[in-house]
């Protein structure tokens, strides 16, 4: 099925460029009598340097193999110009902040040789990727943490199309913070042309002093831990306020990654409604009209934009409050975040957005195993101590799962924060007939509100983590572990590493012996 933006009839310059155009395909003879017909988007490119001040570099690719995307990263401080003519100290992989994409077709394999270049101790986990366990980056609990001057090799498979992140693991409030995260882009050749040209746009935010110098890692102290830390100054791909050019009617698809620690990013340009396609794991299954883009931390959406100002024109994509909670929103102006400059030529005919993107099978959860998860915040004298039913991550034991087994999570939210839920290693569905199907690895539970999320741990048996993407709350203690136990496999195994053990610690559990990450099932379609 066929849906059009309808919000075109309402501009008359393309109200009448659609109604030139009511005979579909048949294309007009260069009369003067069609002049006024306009061009489909579909026949002309982005502007010149549409997105010059947007681009990140990709990294470079090591391997001849076009299936194999072989990169090194390296985890190390840099400085940059963030605000105008301030250097700033952050930490980046390869020098870049954003890191450098990784973007590779579904089914591609990737090799990381990483190198730790940092005064501290680090991992990276890919974040909604469906890797094998030992290459999750779960520090203590699939691999060591990669020490100051340390390396490691991470392998796997692409194994669903869609726009992930990459980030440390250690201490990941302040790592994250620092600059450390990038963006990864599996491609599907299938989809659809119609969804126009992709733009990585990597939201996050820094707080910095007048000489661009960030603030300290523990800036506002246990306030800063209980509300998670907003930065005070918005980035879009490492930039502030950054240009994009546009042209009317032209689609980009818009992949949009928030790698904040604690911000939620609600998005909104004057004027305009989005296409919304899909989020954490790719396609939903269906596109939806939506008039912002939300999305909390660690979460993707992937959007068409239809510029649909007159040419000439100049607007901003705007940072609305969003309410995540007590006091989120009091007294918080909207912010400037993106410059979108529409250029001087001709509208174009904007392709139209197919309504059925994907077949979503529900997860059957008949006969389902419950589990309950409260997320919890308490005051222990001067400190903030969160966690999931009472416990902190340091004491409490992790879930269990038996390879196959399809679980329903009730996550119970009575705290005054909303909470972003993320799950490590597994796709899970929202139960939420209002809700468009999709999967998703990362849900924002809402303040005062209860959300029942259904799992299939279907394969790699192993340690993983669950835990509040914001990402002072996960340090807190508001993190868990997941044991996804396979029954035919011999008893060391399958045995968990200490659950005593702290995200920075750095003692020696015995790892899993390194599997293959498999040949990726040819599925992009299916259920993951
Ligand atoms: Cu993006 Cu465990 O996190
Ligand atoms: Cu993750
Ligand atoms: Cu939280």
């Amino acid at each position: 099925m066929i849906r059009f933006t309808v919000r075109f009839l309402l501009l008359p310059p393309l109200a009448l460029a659609l109604s030139a155009c009511g005979e579909r395909g048949s294309s007009a003879p260069p009369s003067s009598a069609a002049a006024t017909a306009l061009e489909r988007a579909s026949a002309v490119s982005q502007p010149e340097g549409w997105e010059d001040d947007l681009k990140i570099a990709p990294a470079q690719d090591l391997n001849p193999d076009p299936h194999v995307l072989e990169v090194n990263l390296e985890a190390k401080p840099a400085e940059l110009e963030i605000l105008p003519g301030k250097k700033t100290t952050v930490w980046t992989y390869n020098g870049q902040l954003p890191g450098p994409l990784l973007r590779a077709q579904v089914g591609d394999r990737v090799i990381v040789h990483f190198k730790n270049s940092l005064p501290v101790a680090t991992t990276i986990h890919w974040h909604g990727l469906r890797v094998s366990n030992e290459m999750d980056g779960s520090p203590g609990i699939t691999q060591p943490p990669v020490e100051p001057g340390g390396e490691f090799r991470y392998e796997f498979v692409l194994r669903d199309a869609g726009t992930y992140w990459y980030h440390p693991h250690v201490d990941s409030a302040v790592e994250v913070g620092r600059g450390l995260y990038g963006p990864i882009v599996v491609d599907d050749p299938k989809d659809p042309k119609s969804f126009g040209d992709d733009l990585v746009l990597v939201l996050s935010d820094m707080s910095l002093d007048d000489d661009g110098q960030p603030l300290p890692d523990d800036n506002g102290g246990q306030f800063g831990v209980l509300f998670g830390r907003e930065g005070s100054t918005l980035l879009v791909n490492g930039r502030v306020l950054p240009h994009l050019k546009v042209r009317t009617g032209k689609q980009q698809r818009w992949r949009v990654i928030n790698a904040a620690r604690a911000r939620y990013f609600n998005l909104r340009l004057p004027g305009h409604r989005f296409e919304r396609l899909g989020g954490d794991n790719g396609l939903a299954a269906r596109s939806e009209d939506v008039y912002s883009i939300v999305v909390s931390p660690g979460e993707r959406t992937d959007a068409v934009f239809t510029p649909a100002d007159p040419p000439g024109s100049h607007k901003v994509l705007q940072w609305v409050p969003f309410d995540r909670g007590y006091g989120s929103t009091f007294n918080r102006p909207r912010e400037d975040l993106l410059a979108i400059d529409t250029v001087d030529a001709p509208p174009v005919t904007p392709e139209a957005i197919p309504e059925t993107l994907r077949a979503i099978e529900p997860i059957d959860v008949s006969g389902a195993k419950e589990q309950r998860l409260a997320f919890t915040i308490a005051i222990d004298g001067k400190s903030v101590v969160m966690g999931f039913n009472g416990k902190a991550y340091e004491h409490a034991q992790p879930l269990e799962a038996r390879l196959g087994e399809t679980q329903v999570w009730d996550l119970v939210n009575d705290t005054d924060f909303a909470h972003p839920f993320h799950l490590h290693g597994y796709f899970f569905q929202v139960l939420d007939d209002t809700r468009v199907p999709e999967w998703k690895d990362t849900v924002s539970v809402p303040s005062k509100s209860e959300m029942k999320i259904a799992v299939k741990f279907d394969e790699r048996p192993g340690m993983w983590m669950y835990h509040c993407h914001i990402l002072e709350h996960a340090d807190a203690g508001m993190m868990g572990h997941l044991h996804v136990i396979d029954p035919s496999a011999p008893e060391s195994a399958s045995a968990s590493p200490s659950t005593h053990m702290h995200m920075t610690s750095h003692a020696e559990p015995t790892y899993a012996a390194p599997t293959d990450a498999g040949p990726a099932p040819a599925d992009p379609d299916g259920a993951p």
